[in-house]
């Protein structure tokens, strides 16, 4: 039987598909260096502990584990750190891609999935994307994932690959069963930070913008479920498996919600009188980011089962409180 690699399975979305994957009963092998993943996520497959760039590890995989689809994961993700160090996100997002791609070609692997962003649209006026909305990014995270979409793009006009590239929006939550979730350290993600200020692991919560043009005055997103997200994974891979098309998806579910609104969602469920402050917009931030997302439901039947901030926010907080629990001395 034919295997699936996961690049970045020890990560936070990376290990939510890993699970899935696995609890269908598909093979996975995954490879991640753990520079920002976790072995304890990888709870139920082979990890192989090293770097997507390294072709003669991953080709090696590949070979042994007969491997015929790869989900690439595998990358740095913080917007600010890749405005201060751009050679990083491009070293490890976009030359490693290209790795990666080159060792698919040269063992015969032709079918890929690509974890893309939002980020590639830059700031679209209307604060909502659909996938043909213009590419500007404005900030090298999100042109680095636009570089390997590139790559991707050529390669399969050339006919080497077949693709998915998914474009998250603003991932949240963890596995409803508290199993595995987000553990990133110094994490700068709304709900992530607010669920770390409501468990007392930070004095405060920041709002950055309060004077947007919007109709509390902050930032609006558009928030998914990574299970859904997760899910979406299983229903393009099954899509190249019957031989679809390439595809491009933006991944959101078509609506938002405002910082203040995920604040009082996080009081809410959590409980906790949080402690809020107002600062200035944080540079780099469009108002309003909301995908179109009705070709993802079209074109691979997906239909989201947890659009709800309180449950997005519950799973997050559950897992905050585990996270806690173990650091508590
Ligand atoms: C960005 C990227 C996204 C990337 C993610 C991970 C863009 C358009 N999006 O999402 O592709 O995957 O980072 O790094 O570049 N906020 C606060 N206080 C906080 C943190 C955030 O008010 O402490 C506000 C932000 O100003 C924003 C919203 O909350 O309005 C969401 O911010 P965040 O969770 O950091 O995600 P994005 O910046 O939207």
């Amino acid at each position: 039987m034919n295997s699936i690699m996961v690049t970045g399975g020890a990560g936070y979305i990376g290990s939510h598909v890993v699970q899935q994957l696995r609890e269908r009963g598909e093979r996975v092998v995954v490879i991640d260096n753990l520079t920002s993943g976790f072995r304890d996520a990888v709870r139920d497959a082979e990890l192989v502990v090293g770097d997507v760039g390294d072709r003669l590890l991953v080709e090696r995989v590949l070979t042994e584990h007969k491997v015929n689809a790869v989900l690439h994961f595998a990358a740095h993700t913080v917007v600010p750190e890749s405005v201060r160090d751009p050679l990083k996100y491009y070293g490890n997002n976009t030359c490693n891609t290209r790795s990666l791609l080159a060792s698919c070609a040269a063992t015969g692997v032709r079918r890929l999935l690509f974890s893309s962003t939002a980020a590639v649209y830059g700031m679209p006026a209307s604060g909502i994307a659909d996938e043909d909305t213009p590419l500007q990014p404005i900030n090298p995270y999100g042109m680095s994932k636009l570089m390997s979409e590139t790559m991707l793009r050529d390669l399969g006009a050339a006919g080497a690959m077949d693709y998915v590239i998914l474009r998250y929006f603003n991932v949240a939550g963890c596995d409803p069963h508290g199993r595995i979730g987000q553990s990133t350290p110094n994490a700068t993600l709304l709900l992530k930070v607010a669920c770390e200020h409501a468990v007392g692991k930070r004095p405060s919560l920041s709002i950055f913008g309060t004077d947007y043009d919007t109709p509390d005055g902050t930032g609006i997103r558009d928030y998914i479920h990574v299970e859904d997200l997760a899910a979406a994974h299983l229903r393009a891979l099954d899509h190249l498996r019957a031989d679809g098309e390439s595809l491009t998806l933006n991944c959101g579910y078509g609506h938002g919600y405002s910082v203040r609104e995920v604040i009082d969602a996080v009081q809410r469920v959590s409980g906790a009188a949080l402690n809020v402050i107002e600062q200035p917009r944080r540079a780099g931030d469009p108002p309003m980011l909301i995908a179109h997302a009705d070709r993802l439901r079209q074109r691979l039947g997906w239909e989201p089962r947890h659009d709800n901030l309180d449950f997005i926010v519950r799973t997050a907080m559950d897992w905050e409180r585990k996270l806690a629990a173990q650091t508590s001395p």
